[in-house]
């Protein structure tokens, strides 16, 4: 037990630090909701007009891995026939965008 205390207590620690560092729910709050809804669904004014998909259903989710989810929020979204459907999101480090990432995959139904 003395030998593991220490190494729970640095464990909690250095998660305490990363979800400051990047806390995937804060960032969906604040830069994806507006389209795809709190919860994913896209259920939102602009997320209807731009018809996005439900990102919270199972099948949705299976159609995109974390790779493509980042590069769609760093460099775009482009669909098939050529049109950009999102634009980059300004303003996120590559970590910021690995923990919303993963904030998306627990938003999975
Ligand atoms: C201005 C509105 C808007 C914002 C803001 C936005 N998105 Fe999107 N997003 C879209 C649209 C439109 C699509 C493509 C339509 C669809 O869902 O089929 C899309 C598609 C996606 C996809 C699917 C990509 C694929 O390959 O199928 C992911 C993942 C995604 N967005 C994640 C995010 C994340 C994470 C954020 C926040 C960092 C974000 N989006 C912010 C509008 C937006």
């Amino acid at each position: 037990m003395k030998r593991i205390l220490p190494v729970i207590v640095l464990g909690l620690l250095g998660s305490a630090v990363a979800s400051f560092a990047a806390d995937g729910a804060s960032i969906w709050g604040d830069n994806c909701a507006k389209c795809h809804g709190p919860t994913g669904k896209g259920d939102t004014t602009i997320g209807k007009k731009l018809k996005i998909s439900d990102l919270s259903s199972a099948d949705v989710q299976a159609q995109f891995t974390d790779e493509r989810a980042f590069s769609a929020v760093k460099d775009g979204y482009t669909d098939k026939d050529g049109r950009m459907r999102m634009k980059p999101v300004e303003g996120l480090s590559d970590d910021d965008i690995k923990a919303v990432v993963a904030h998306l995959r627990t938003l999975k139904q």
